[in-house]
């Protein structure tokens, strides 16, 4: 059985105070879930902040981004080493944000996994596909390119290690989830995927989480799909009360 994950990527959202009230919160309403694996994911100035209120409770420390280099001259960017000493277990790599606004492409993405994984970061790999290439049928294309150019040179040890997140872009900040059915359809897809790559028990053991307009009221139905096992949320990630709410959902199912 998935251990189902459940991780709030708060985006560009909460500063110091606000991220260490959210965190807080969360920490006093969860700190006895234990069913679900919860992660909070707040911008890279609030990480210690974060890291320091979840202390010591199931509740894990994951970053947005992060470099794939170990050091050097890269202004403005971190480590996954950096990362790691912060606390982080998790680490986000390849949102659509970050393809769409930022330049990051499968071979940059590529080159994060290997990095993250070199230090003992969890990446939450990040696939979808844009309206345009679901409105000319070509999602499946699009999410096989992601997974299998991101993915590429990983060995089977490797990828037992890996989360994967479909987000498909439409679904993303637009309050427009794709349907359970729609959304198993890829997930479903994206296993067949991993264990032609990597063999069926393998495939079986890799989390994949739904990402895309995710709140208290959809994520009981996405939940119970064969094949979701978490979400990662943006916007209801930021609010106490949202947030709990899914992961008590969630963890009584
Ligand atoms: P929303 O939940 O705000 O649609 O964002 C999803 C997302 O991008 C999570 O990474």
């Amino acid at each position: 059985m998935r251990k189902p994950i459940i991780a709030g990527n708060w985006k560009m959202n909460k500063a110091a105070a606000e991220a260490t009230l959210l965190a807080n919160g969360i920490k006093r309403d969860l700190f006895d879930v234990g069913n679900v694996e919860i992660v909070l994911c707040p911008p890279f100035t609030s990480l210690s902040l974060v890291g320091d209120v979840i202390q010591d409770t199931p509740i894990s420390l994951g970053a947005q981004n992060m470099h794939w280099e170990k050091e050097g001259a890269f202004t403005g960017e971190l480590s996954a080493a950096m990362l790691k000493e912060a606390g982080c277990k998790y680490v986000i790599i390849g949102h659509s944000e970050r393809r769409a606004y930022f330049g990051e492409t499968n071979e940059s993405v590529n080159k994060k996994v290997k990095a993250a994984l070199r230090e003992g970061l969890v990446p939450i790999v990040c696939v979808g596909e844009k309206l345009e290439d679901r409105e000319s049928g070509k999602a499946f294309d699009v999410v096989s390119e992601h997974v299998e150019k991101g993915l590429e040179g990983l060995g089977e040890s490797e990828a037992v290690k890996i989360v994967i997140a479909y987000e498909p872009v439409w679904a993303i900040g637009t309050g427009k989830t794709a349907s359970a059915a729609q959304a198993e359809e890829i997930h479903k897809f994206i296993r067949e995927l991993l264990s032609k790559k990597y063999g069926k028990k393998t495939s079986e053991s890799i989390c994949i989480q739904y990402g895309g307009s995710v709140k208290p009221d959809n994520i009981k139905e996405l939940m119970t799909e064969i094949d979701i096992d978490g979400a990662l949320v943006g916007g209801a990630s930021l609010k106490e009360e949202s947030f709990v709410a899914m992961v008590k959902e969630v963890s009584e199912l």
